[in-house]
């Protein structure tokens, strides 16, 4: 249920990247991302629900041909802030993607635990190259070391949300990536 007292630009303590940043970073991405896969057989794999702006700007800044998929996962177990690491897939893929290039997109990696429950996931459906590309790396907190191939921005350990990031289910909406005040917490 959505809160009636939510004020969704009011509860943003600090901007951490603005709107035109992102956008600008997204293309840059998207470039490097077109060159790298020229000739290949690109399949964009995307992870519901905080990946969603990014994939659908990414998509439209690269200029090769391109499949994308969806899946749904949700980490149990945690709290709001934190993931546990045990993650259930809610929706699974809806193509083989045998012998494609996939490429995961993710909203951010913090522990690396659901990324890396994923990538597992993924190598066992035997695509031809599996890489990962985030919007945000949270490295301070990470438990499993997983390499990263493209990276949009290093963030430190702060709870983030808008640009499809959520604090329950909330704030995904917002055009830019900032940071909540700490009474939204408590509140
Ligand atoms: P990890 O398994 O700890 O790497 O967490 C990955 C997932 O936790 C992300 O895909 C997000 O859904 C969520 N998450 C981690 N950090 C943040 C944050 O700062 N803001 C919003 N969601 C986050």
């Amino acid at each position: 249920m959505v809160r009636a007292d939510v004020d969704l630009v009011a509860d943003i303590g600090e901007v951490l990247l603005e709107e035109d940043a992102i956008q600008a970073r997204v293309a840059e991405l998207a470039a490097q991302i077109s060159a790298d896969y020229s000739g290949r057989q690109l399949t964009l794999v995307s992870v519901l629900k905080g990946s969603l702006p990014f994939m659908a700007d990414l998509m439209r800044h690269i200029t090769i041909p391109l499949r994308i998929d969806l899946m749904e996962v949700s980490s149990y177990g945690g709290t709001a802030t934190e993931s546990s690491g045990l993650v259930r897939i809610l929706k699974d893929l809806s193509s083989s993607i045998d012998g494609s290039d996939v490429l995961l997109v993710e909203d951010i990696i913090d522990t690396g635990l659901t990324l890396n429950y994923l990538l597992r996931y993924l190598r066992g459906k035997n695509p031809a190259s599996l890489r990962v590309c985030t919007l945000l790396d949270k490295p301070a907190r990470r438990l499993v070391e997983i390499p990263v191939d493209y990276i949009g921005f290093t963030i430190p350990d702060q709870f983030v949300v808008g640009y499809g990031l959520d604090y329950g289910e909330l704030y995904r909406n917002l055009r830019f990536v900032g940071v909540l005040r700490p009474e939204v917490y408590s509140s």
